[in-house]
């Protein structure tokens, strides 16, 4: 068995639909469901034994070491966190609580489980924390992409967070010898991804007739990742990864928002024409996000060559199938939609006004 952290969030149910569509290892999802889990993603597994939920916290040190104690993993991938930036800024307490407090305490209840194992489970143990390209920083338009040894410049709440979740998991191998793997990824894309993101959201917006907030000049750059693609991957470190190191996953897909916004509305114009006329009328320029970075890209050569990991999905492959998802799923979007999100759309929207 394996325990996964946060398995009722985009990438993190993604991961579990995708393990026990590949093996009958049971999970254990362990999962607070705050407004950004849901499980009504989780719907094919009612029922399946190999899947055991768990609604509660990872800062809550006596259910984990309760968790690890009953189930006896074998592993640990930690996905739970506060994800997103526009919300650390409106409120960046969750994410020190969350992202910071509960990777200490999963970190602590780790160790103290391995220390209990027989030698052989014990040298098969794994912590793979799962983490972000955001705590590097960000780059102008001429420099390399981010590579594993690139120097931790994280610039908001949310990465500032992340980065400090990275820096306990590296020390806690380096001081406890805790066998922990990391992954600092791109953006991910994919079906269930909350609407609150830049590609889910506007997908949604899109097919509500209501505008596409672009923020800024729509220049900066993101790194696009199919999150089937970042599944796999996660797989592949937690099999053959080296333990203390962390390895870089990203879709080499390097995207302006504007670009990314109008490739969703041509797939709209093609696969759920408007009569209203073009998606791309619906575009509109907002005011900036506070402390916007500019730039991130990922240089995955090294989980190529130690791992043999590539992306399948280019990014006109990958967002076909993702607006074609959320086309096929209106019914998951109306759940999700609920007055909480209603809030959050007016707060972080209703007075930016208009922009570049
Ligand atoms: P998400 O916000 O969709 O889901 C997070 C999940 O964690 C939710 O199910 C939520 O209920 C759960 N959770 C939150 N606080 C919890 C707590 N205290 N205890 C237990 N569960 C809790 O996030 P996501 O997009 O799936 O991201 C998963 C991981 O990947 C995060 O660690 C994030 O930092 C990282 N990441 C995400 C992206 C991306 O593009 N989405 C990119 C890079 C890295
Ligand atoms: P987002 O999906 O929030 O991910 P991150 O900030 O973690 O990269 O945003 C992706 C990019 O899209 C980022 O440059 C901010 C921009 N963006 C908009 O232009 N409009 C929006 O409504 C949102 C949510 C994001």
């Amino acid at each position: 068995m394996i325990l996964v952290t946060g398995g009722a969030g985009f990438i993190g149910a993604n991961f579990v639909l995708d393990w026990l569509a590949r093996s009958d290892e049971p999970i254990l999802n362990l999962d607070l469901l705050t407004y950004a889990g849901n499980l009504e993603t989780l719907a094919a597994l009612r029922g399946d034994a190999r899947h055991v939920f768990v609604q509660g916290d990872i800062c809550d040190r006596a259910l984990v070491d309760r968790l690890l104690a009953d189930y006896r993993p074998r592993a640990i991938v930690h996905f739970a966190a506060e994800s997103h930036v526009d919300r650390s800024i409106h409120g960046p307490a969750a994410f020190v609580r969350t992202n910071v407090e509960g990777t200490f305490t999963l970190l602590e209840a780790a160790r103290t489980y391995c220390a209990t194992l027989e030698a052989g489970m014990q040298a098969a143990f794994r912590f793979l924390h799962i983490s972000t390209d955001e705590v590097y920083g960000s780059l102008g338009p001429q420099d390399p992409p981010f590579a594993e040894t690139k120097t931790y410049e994280p610039n908001s709440p949310y990465s500032a967070s992340k980065a400090a979740s990275d820096h306990l998991v590296r020390a806690w191998h380096h001081t406890y010898g805790l066998p922990v793997l990391t992954t600092n990824c791109s953006n991910n894309y994919g079906p269930w991804q909350f609407p609150e993101k830049l590609i889910s959201l506007v997908i949604v917006n899109a097919l509500a007739g209501k505008p596409l907030p672009v923020y800024g000049d729509g220049l900066n750059v993101r790194d696009w990742l199919y999150v089937t693609d970042h599944c796999r991957a996660i797989r592949e470190v937690l099999a053959r990864g080296t333990p203390g190191e962390t390895y870089n996953v990203g879709g080499w897909n390097e995207k302006t928002n504007i670009d990314v916004v109008r490739t969703i509305c041509t797939l709209l114009d093609e696969l759920r024409p408007s009569p209203e006329g073009g998606y791309a009328r619906l575009i509109t320029h907002v005011t900036d996000r506070p402390g916007h970075d500019r730039r991130y890209a990922i240089d995955a050569r090294k989980i190529e060559r130690e791992l043999g990991w590539r992306p399948a999905e280019t990014f006109e492959t990958g967002i076909r199938k993702t607006v074609q998802w959320y086309l096929d799923n209106p019914q998951w979007i109306a759940d999700v939609q609920s007055g909480a999100y209603r809030d959050w759309v007016a707060a972080n929207y209703g007075d930016r006004g208009q922009g570049a």
